[in-house]
């Protein structure tokens, strides 16, 4: 006879076989972003690309990137969030065959552009699944495992630019993308599909069979009231985004989306090696300091997951944040102080890395994980979408702009602005968001609605008794 503990442990590992199968869109995520910076190195031989071609080539990912997320939040809504990252994994796989195998630079840039669609895709649709299945209790933590994939797909670009350097090399580290592509792709055709998408479909008979895998007759019960009442309140889509109910929670996903960015993360995922030549530091040994930020990255990622659940998201980032203001702080003194020429390299190796560390225990995984838990479910897809298109556009304006803003105002003036933009973030977060721990996805719904309430101003909202 199955004892109740059996029951638990099975129940848990189910949801985390889940989890992790869908954080392989992370994976693909991170991996497809961080594994340019190597390639580059040997395509612009290859092709004898000039920089502004070069730029093309990179960009075309971020561009696609933008369009993916944009479609694949109302595709979300519209085909069901299973099939939309069964197709994104199709997608995925198509665009790293064209970049592999490319014979010139068209089809280069047009595979960048398909891979960058099927990112922008896996980078909403993965947090937005994953929410949706997971108990409220460990919700936080199962949300968090994406970003601890795309942590490790950076990781691992890393890597495999290391391993394949070389002429010709370059077709393998992008070609590499197929093999978690059709992982996911696979993987997902024996998953379920999210419990809440099918009830706001009417098929309630299929949410309560998926529902129960992961919770007890009486948790399954009271959840399907919840998520049911949730809709029957609803009207159409597209105009409930936007009511002005529903405009707190876009202010703070559309604000935390652009600050996530425009506080630097990604000047230095994509351009580290750089930074640390800049110092004095020779190509071998950038490189290696750049495989210690990816390894920094991935362990403090490991952090969050494990405390999200317990301290909150609003600790987290309010750490975080003010973690990254003074390793910034650090890092725009390190290029101007007198004195410390001899040092600088050192200073700025140790401030890269406590800055990468502060932003994947904060804003890295909580940016990903409120966004799927604070939309109303009707149009949870689709705000998603909006809100990731805008990541992604900040993303792009300020990998853009990074290289001729040190040109203008230097390193020092360049961090420094980063900063400062640190500090507007951390008084963002102070005051506008909601603390959603151990909240079930709808009573933090039912708040957004009342306006006054529960999760938007009381960042000690109870927490429900859970369905772990
Ligand atoms: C951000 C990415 C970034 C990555 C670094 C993600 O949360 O959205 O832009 O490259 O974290 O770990």
């Amino acid at each position: 006879m199955e004892t109740s503990t059996d029951s638990n442990t099975n129940t848990n590992r189910f949801v985390y076989i889940t989890a992790t199968i869908a954080a392989l869109n992370g994976l693909l995520f991170g991996f497809d972003t961080g594994v340019i910076s190597g390639a580059l190195l040997y395509i612009k031989r290859t092709f004898e690309l000039s920089p502004a071609m070069q730029e093309v080539v990179v960009s075309a990912t971020l561009v696609g990137a933008i369009l993916g997320a944009a479609v694949g939040g109302r595709l979300a809504d519209r085909l069901g969030r299973r099939r939309l990252m069964i197709t994104g994994a199709g997608v995925f796989f198509v665009g790293s065959l064209l970049m592999g195998l490319a014979p010139n630079v068209p089809w280069l840039v047009a595979g960048r552009f398909v891979v960058g669609v099927a990112i922008g895709v896996a980078s909403m649709a993965g947090p937005l699944y994953i929410s949706e299945i997971a108990p409220p209790k460990i919700r936080g933590s199962l949300v968090s495992l994406n970003q601890l994939a795309v942590t490790t797909g950076i990781l691992l670009a890393y890597l495999v630019n290391y391993a394949f350097a070389g002429p010709g090399g370059w077709r393998w580290m992008l070609g590499a993308g197929v093999v978690p592509a059709m992982v996911l792709g696979v993987g997902m055709l024996f998953m379920p599909e999210s419990p809440r998408w099918l009830i706001e479909r009417g098929r309630n008979e299929d949410a309560r069979s998926v529902l129960s895998r992961t919770r007890t007759d009486e948790q399954i019960e009271r959840e399907l009231r919840d998520i049911r009442r949730t809709e029957e309140v609803e009207e159409d889509g597209l105009s409930t985004l936007l009511q002005s109910w529903v405009r707190p929670a876009l202010v703070v996903g559309v604000g935390l989306a652009v600050l996530q960015q425009i506080t630097g993360i990604n000047t230095v995922i994509y351009y580290a090696p750089t930074i640390f030549e800049s110092t004095g530091f020779e190509a071998s040994a950038s490189i290696l300091a750049t495989v210690g930020v990816g390894l920094v990255n991935v362990t403090m990622t490991i952090v969050a997951v494990l405390l999200i659940d317990r301290v909150g998201r609003r600790p987290l980032l309010l750490v975080g944040l003010t973690g990254m203001t003074l390793a910034l702080t650090g890092l725009a003194a390190a290029f101007v102080l007198p004195g410390l020429s001899g040092l600088v390299g050192w200073v700025a190796v140790g401030s890269l890395m406590l800055y990468v560390g502060f932003f994947a225990i904060g804003m890295g995984p909580v940016f990903w994980l409120l966004i799927s838990e604070i939309y109303p479910l009707q149009v949870r897809g689709s705000a998603m979408g909006v809100v990731t298109v805008a990541n992604w556009a900040s993303n792009l304006a300020v990998s853009f702009t990074f290289l001729s803003l040190v040109g203008a105002v230097g390193q020092s003036g360049t961090f420094g602005l980063y900063a400062g933009l640190s500090v507007l973030a951390l008084l963002f977060v102070y005051t506008k968001v909601p603390e959603t721990k151990g909240r079930s996805l709808e009573a933090i719904e039912a708040d957004l609605r009342d306006g006054s309430s529960g999760a938007y101003s009381d960042a000690t909202a109870e927490t429900v008794e859970d369905a772990n």
